[in-house]
């Protein structure tokens, strides 16, 4: 899709469908864009409005034909609900109302056939950077689809052309520039990950998923390292090696770096850690059905983490960032790990098998054990999908977020607010821990079913020492059964903005400027 910004009046733009953002005051109150549009049409609006019973409600919307009275083929109102209360700015929530009204209209025109969308920035003084970013990024999203297996796909007609209306004079503005580049960077990325989410198993193996990360590393410059199965073992990840031993499909350790030039190098980084089980039967601990079938979706961590670099290559941030990933498959194979086996951790504890359902701990305590030691992060974040008690607990569209006090997890939260995921602080409750004592070794792989989101971040907790650590359980947000806003049925994608956000917010603190 082709972006570009003007500074033309939006009453004025030629395009297929006219997209505008409209607050509930101003059409109860008859103001703003739907007041002129309602002039232009002669008051049709408005009564188009009454008897639809579109008030501008955030998932209200209303298409119109123009008949010749503008220049877009037909105009297309989007409720963003409320107006902030902070009156003359948007807040978080409304550039994500936003991003989800830009999703609505690019696939909504998609369905229609319309292939030039326009949209008016709602042009709140001094934001319309931040307005143009949350437009791209929710059109580019919404009109994202996954329909490689479609035997019929080449029928179904793209968005071509996305017109950002901004004020006058601002389309050529360096900031409103620079945050449409982000935008598009960013819906690549999050686009990648739902590809890698999409993909059926057996195309998205460890073998493969290693590949594409590899192929990401290189286009955006960065270092990439796979390691496979006797690597692994000289590492001694004797977890990581427990839960790929059913499996036919050889596992992967995947490191991509970056790395900012000069002493920054030196610098402690930041760094990613993704579950990436690329198909959870549940192993011996077998899955019923209908729990099993989208548990192709269990790298869903591993795909935002790998995705979130190639934004960090663009930042170019003063400071190192890292994202592991340890990808395998967890089946029921004839030499698979069982109930009541031992296996010995990178970091020399002991884990009694109880479920071998509970397998992302596994990977993911010996990776965060190996990040840990090998390089010092400032700051380590894991991102999983990790229970199915963490979608009890917060449904799924929820990420929920563990941590220690302190600012990895305070900053980790202002990140998924300033990106628009929805996030929410779980305890680390210490009583929980009585559920991982084993008789027999240092820890139980699994606990009772009550609290299974706090045990699962408490055992991940046992591989991080004192390294500031904040854990992501992404179990619900990571795949939608439903279309909602910029988010297609299926891989989401989330998480990568999270991460895109947590480098910016520590690349603004440390206030270089990136170098171009
Ligand atoms: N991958 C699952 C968690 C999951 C469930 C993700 C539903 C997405 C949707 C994980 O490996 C798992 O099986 N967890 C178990 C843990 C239990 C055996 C302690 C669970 O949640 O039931
Ligand atoms: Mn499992
Ligand atoms: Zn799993």
């Amino acid at each position: 899709m082709k972006v570009e910004v003007t500074g033309a009046a939006p009453l004025e733009a030629e395009a297929s469908v006219l997209a505008i953002p409209v607050f509930e005051d101003e059409v109860s109150g008859g103001k703003g864009w739907f007041a002129e549009v309602d002039r232009r049409l002669s008051g049709h609006l408005a009564s188009a409005a009454k008897e639809e019973d579109f008030e501008g409600k955030p998932d209200q919307s209303l298409l119109l034909r123009t008949l010749g009275k503008l220049r877009a083929d037909r105009v297309l109102l989007l409720g963003m609900g409320p107006r902030d209360p902070a009156q003359g700015a948007l807040q978080a929530s409304g550039f994500e109302a936003l991003r989800m009204a830009a999703g609505k209209a690019a696939r909504g025109a998609q369905k229609a056939g319309a292939t030039r969308l326009a949209f008016v920035a709602p042009r709140f003084p001094g934001q319309t950077a931040h307005e143009a970013r949350a437009i791209v990024e929710g059109a580019l999203l919404g009109a994202y689809r996954f329909d490689r297996y479609k035997s019929d796909r080449k029928k179904a007609r793209d968005v071509e052309q996305l017109i950002v209306l901004v004020p006058q004079g601002l389309e050529r503005s360096k900031e409103v520039k620079e945050s449409v580049a982000l935008a598009r960077s960013v819906a690549w990325s999050v686009a990648w990950a739902r590809d890698q989410v999409n993909s059926p198993p057996l195309e998205c193996t460890p073998t493969r998923l290693a590949l594409a990360a590899r192929e990401l590393a290189k286009e955006a410059g960065l270092h990439a390292e796979v390691l496979g199965p006797r690597e692994i073992a000289g590492l001694r990840m004797g977890m990581f090696l427990g839960v790929t031993r059913g499996s036919a499909e050889e596992p992967r350790l995947v490191k991509i770096s970056y790395l900012p030039k000069g002493s920054a190098a030196k610098k402690a980084p930041i760094v990613f850690v993704g579950k990436a089980i690329t198909f959870d039967s549940g192993g011996l601990s077998l899955k019923p059905t209908e729990s099993m079938v989208d548990m192709k979706t269990d790298m869903a961590g591993a795909a935002a983490a790998i995705a979130a670099m190639k934004v960090v290559a663009e930042l170019r941030p003063p400071f190192p960032v890292h994202a592991l990933v340890g990808a395998c498959e967890n089946m029921p194979g004839g030499r698979a790990y069982k109930p009541s086996d031992v296996l010995i951790a990178r970091n020399g504890k002991t884990v009694e098998i109880t479920n071998t359902d509970a397998e992302g701990r596994l990977v993911l305590g010996d990776v965060l054990a190996w990040g840990v030691e090998t390089l010092k992060p400032a700051l380590l974040v894991d991102l999983a999908t990790l229970t199915g008690a963490c979608i009890v607990a917060l449904g799924m569209t929820t990420v929920g977020a563990f941590g220690p006090d302190g600012p990895a997890i305070e900053s980790i939260l202002a990140a998924a607010r300033s990106a628009g995921e929805d996030a929410w602080r779980l305890p680390l409750t210490e009583s929980v821990k009585e559920e991982l004592k084993s008789d027999v070794a240092d820890l139980k792989n699994a606990g009772a079913r009550w609290g299974g989101s706090i045990s699962a971040a408490l055992f991940l907790k046992e591989f991080v020492g004192d390294t500031p650590w904040a854990h992501l359980d992404i179990a619900g947000p990571s795949n939608a059964s439903k279309e909602r806003g910029y988010i297609a049925k299926g891989g989401t994608g989330v998480g990568v903005r999270t991460l895109v956000e947590l480098v910016r917010a520590r690349q603004a603190e440390e206030s270089l400027p990136p170098r171009h």
